[in-house]
């Protein structure tokens, strides 16, 4: 049985109050499609306002600390994410991964705070065109998805993103061949990992996705969602890959 579709808007170091309005247009469009789970999750200052103004609405965060709390100046706990009102945080974006230099340890850390702490947990992996040239681009993916792996993994609280790095905001997207194996392979990685439990994981793809290929990308085998960065910020952009998602 195919996985419930899950849309995910990342609006990386995007927003202030005034786009709590744009969250709120694109709550009432996920609510029109209730067959498909949507979320968004905005910079950590609009958590709570975005709660406040969409209520039962699923809003994320796009990191935690794997601390409970401590001195990390600047960071926050899973658990103060969840009492701002998030529901899930996205963990081990290629970004932060590059940026902030996190490691596959640091990542799985970090998912498993996220749990204890009663949020979902989407962790992100994918190559660099390099690698891909290279032909490694399965090995470093699945590797990075070993390295990441939180212990007592359930699809109840924990989602894959495959993110090919190069196809993030560069308007490039893999062929859905590539895109085909890629999420084939992370379920066989998955379930080697996992065993049965492993088949209701959601794998997302990720990496400019939009209105005009959501439905070519979410109709790939093993394609369980997207989880999107430009695309997400407004309703009328986020709205089609919405409604692709709900007719996939
Ligand atoms: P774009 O959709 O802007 O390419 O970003 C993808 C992404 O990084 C989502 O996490």
């Amino acid at each position: 049985m195919a996985n419930r579709k899950y849309i995910v808007g990342n609006w990386k170091m995007n927003g202030l109050r005034a786009q709590l309005s744009d969250i709120a247009d694109i709550a009432e469009l996920a609510e029109s499609h209730k067959d498909v789970d949507v979320a968004i999750c905005p910079p950590v200052t609009l958590i709570a306002q975005a709660t406040d103004k969409a209520p039962g609405f699923m809003i994320g965060a796009q990191d935690c600390h794997f601390a409970n709390n401590g001195a990390h100046t600047g960071c926050l706990s899973a658990e103060m994410i969840g009492e701002a009102g998030a529901k899930l945080t996205i963990l081990g974006h290629s970004e932060r991964r590059t940026d902030q230099h996190e490691t596959d340890a640091e990542v799985k850390a970090k998912a498993q705070a996220a749990h204890a702490a009663g949020l979902g947990a989407i962790i992100c992996v994918g190559e660099t065109e390099q690698e891909r040239d290279a032909g490694k681009a399965i090995d470093v993916v699945c590797g990075q998805l070993e390295g990441s792996f939180p212990d007592n993994a359930d699809a109840a609280w924990l989602t894959i993103a495959y993110e090919p790095v190069w196809a993030i905001g560069t308007g490039r997207v893999p062929e859905v061949s590539d895109v085909e194996e890629m999420h084939a392979a992370i379920r066989t990685k998955l379930t080697e990992l996992m065993g049965k439990g492993a088949g209701a994981v959601r794998i997302l793809y990720g990496g400019s996705m939009n209105g005009a290929n959501a439905a070519q990308l979410l109709a790939v085998s093993n394609v369980d969602g997207g989880l999107v960065g430009g695309a997400s910020l407004t309703a009328e952009k986020f709205g089609p890959i919405i409604k692709a998602a709900a007719e996939a």
